[in-house]
């Protein structure tokens, strides 16, 4: 079991703390700077375009599949996903070789997930470590479908116009709406559709996928993740948070925007602060359930320093 799973749940320090110490600390500096606005962030020659081609090199120099585990935190972290109805759909976004996707479908023999990813390298992997888990019956269970969801948003199989624009209004027009039986009403409403799509969803898991769009399109990105949720539904989020060890790693050339850096192969990654992950999802339209800093001390194993990694850990809701 890695570190990062043995300690997932304690706080081993606190984020106020560390967030003096890197802000003091004149090495660190550059992190701080504003960005100057001459970095071309939308052109084809930035180094932030172009994201999904990025992600599918790394994918492909990374083809055992094996560079994300199994997150056996994940249902700890999330009990809902064991908690929910017989009949749930959750849509995984940005699934990789499916380290999200295997708890959930171990953890409940009856729901089904959707999985997008804009790579088909990994989406192939997800299935083949998915068919090679003990213990999963996946028939019928897991959906992989290629989707860069930064560019148009989810299909429209998935979730169609009208059960987008319809399902708050749906649901408002049931007799009882609002009262002890929602959850039953919303079921029904999920089932009782033509079956142009598959109709909204009770979940959206979003799990170090979001940190590797560039800024200014996640936005958009969660508008699209809220449209295809049913109310009431749950997007469930983790990523990296500011501060953290590899962020200040990063030296000054792979900066490429506030709290923005390339890595060496071209996939981004942002460091969210609590403020910029409310900011976007408020934005969107969702209720914040849950917002906060996961912060992990750990020893790396080759040469015994200590690195402290920082999370971000939310839980929102589409209204009722
Ligand atoms: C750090 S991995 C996280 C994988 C998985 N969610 C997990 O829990 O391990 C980020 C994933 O998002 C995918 N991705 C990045 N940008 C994407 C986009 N615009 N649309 C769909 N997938 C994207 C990448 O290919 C990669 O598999």
């Amino acid at each position: 079991m890695s570190e990062e799973e043995t300690r997932y749940f304690s706080k081993d320090f606190e984020w106020e703390e560390l967030r003096e110490e890197v802000e003091k600390d004149l090495s660190l500096r550059y992190h701080l700077l504003p960005i100057e606005s001459s970095i071309p962030f939308s052109s084809s020659s930035s180094p932030v375009a172009n994201q999904s081609e990025a992600w599918k090199s790394f994918h492909n120099r990374h083809s055992t599949g094996r560079f994300f585990k199994e997150r056996r935190y994940l249902l700890k972290e999330f009990p809902e996903l064991l908690s929910c109805h017989e009949s749930s759909k959750v849509l995984e976004v940005g699934c990789g070789n499916g380290s999200t996707v295997l708890p959930i479908l171990r953890g409940k023999q009856s729901i089904a997930v959707y999985a997008c990813d804009c790579s088909k390298g990994a989406l192939d992997r997800a299935k083949e470590m998915i068919d090679a888990a003990d213990g999963i019956l996946i028939k019928d269970r897991f959906h992989p479908f290629v989707c860069d969801f930064s560019l148009n948003g989810f299909p429209k199989w998935l979730v169609c116009d009208s059960c987008r624009r319809g399902s708050l209004q749906k649901y408002h027009d049931f007799p009882s709406g609002g009262n002890k039986s929602n959850e039953m009403e919303l079921n029904e409403l999920s089932s009782n559709r033509d079956h142009c799509c598959i109709g909204v969803l009770d979940f959206i898991t979003l799990i170090f996928t979001l940190a590797s769009l560039p800024f200014q399109k996640m936005p958009t990105a969660l508008e699209d993740c809220i449209s295809v949720l049913k109310p009431g539904g749950l997007l469930l989020f983790r990523d990296y948070g500011l501060y953290d060890m590899t962020m200040l790693r990063f030296p000054l050339e792979q900066r490429v925007g506030f709290r923005e850096y390339t890595r060496s192969g071209g996939t981004l990654s942002c460091f969210f602060c609590l403020d910029t992950v409310r900011d976007l999802f408020v934005g969107a339209g969702f209720v914040v359930l849950e917002l906060e800093y996961c912060c992990i001390k750990s020893v790396n194993r080759r040469n015994g320093k200590q690195m402290r990694r920082v999370w971000v850990h939310g839980k929102f809701q589409k209204p009722l």
